[in-house]
């Protein structure tokens, strides 16, 4: 698993970040004063109920969505426009259906205008380590949602930004092609030590992978909690720290009722 070139440190500040939609005229409050650190080289999840606002929250950080309040800091610079060094990976696959997988997965260096040999090359490595070896020529369509979104984290990464953002990005996955998954990302992350902030429901998850962990309220969304999650990895769900800190998070999750967003 090899990357031409390095992937840039960053660093991402979120101050007193909030955001209302219009709703039939009404405002509809969604984050409510959202501050957050992201470290270079870190992993760091987003928990929360459904609706809360962690979707927009990502808007926000890739400038897809601008904040009513609040500023966002990447590597000290203010965010303004959606052009920083952010890859988003959106939580549905957004394919193109009439390119072949491989083909998906290099449009960040054609945009780019990268030297395509060198990103084909990454791309088929990426492909085998992902347990794609063998669909590069396959249309999007053909593969299983699983698949799918094997194919989108690729085409991420190949973006070589660095900053990922990856909002539920095994979501779709049964639970075995899960736990791969969740180790080809952590390998990955050992060998090019890219930075990211990744939404996830799943709060197992959330302690396998991630540096620090912020608990959203129900939405309007506050950060109830910022948990450091110090285990050495690899982490073992069985494990008596592992369980007694997935307790904790459970309990600032469950303080509240779920609602349907
Ligand atoms: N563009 C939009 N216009 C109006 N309401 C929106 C818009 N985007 C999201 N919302 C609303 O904001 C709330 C939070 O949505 P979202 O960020 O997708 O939540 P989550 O990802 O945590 O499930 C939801 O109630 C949703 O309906
Ligand atoms: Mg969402």
């Amino acid at each position: 698993m090899k990357l031409a070139r390095p992937i840039d440190k960053t660093h991402l500040q979120l101050s007193q970040v909030s955001k209302s939609f219009l709703r039939e005229g009404h405002p509809l409050p969604v984050l409510d004063r959202i501050s957050l650190t992201v470290n270079p080289e870190e992993l760091v999840a987003l928990v929360g109920p459904s609706g809360c606002g962690k979707t927009t929250l990502l808007q926000i950080v890739s400038g897809l969505v601008i904040p009513d309040a609040g500023e966002i800091f990447l590597n000290d610079a203010r965010v303004s426009d959606g052009r920083g060094p952010v890859a988003y990976m959106q939580q549905k696959d957004l394919l193109l259906p009439w390119r072949k997988a491989l083909a998906n997965t290099l449009l960040g260096p054609e945009i780019a205008g990268e030297d395509l040999r060198t990103a084909q090359t990454e791309a088929r490595q990426l492909f085998v380590d992902f347990g794609l070896s063998g669909f590069e020529q396959v249309y999007p369509a053909q593969l299983s949602g699983g698949m799918r979104q094997r194919v989108a984290l690729i085409r991420t990464l190949l973006c070589r930004k660095s900053l990922l953002l990856l909002d539920e990005p095994f979501g779709a996955l049964d639970a075995f092609t899960r736990r791969q998954m969740h180790d080809w990302l952590l390998r990955a992350w050992q060998e090019f030590r890219f930075t990211a902030l990744f939404v996830t429901h799943d709060v197992e998850e959330a302690l396998l992978l991630a540096d620090r962990v912020y608990v959203l309220s129900a939405r309007p969304a506050q950060v109830k909690a910022a948990i450091e999650v110090k285990l050495a990895r690899p982490r073992v769900p069985t494990e008596r720290e592992f369980v007694g800190q997935k307790a904790q998070l459970l309990t600032w999750l469950n303080q509240e009722p779920e609602e349907e967003g």
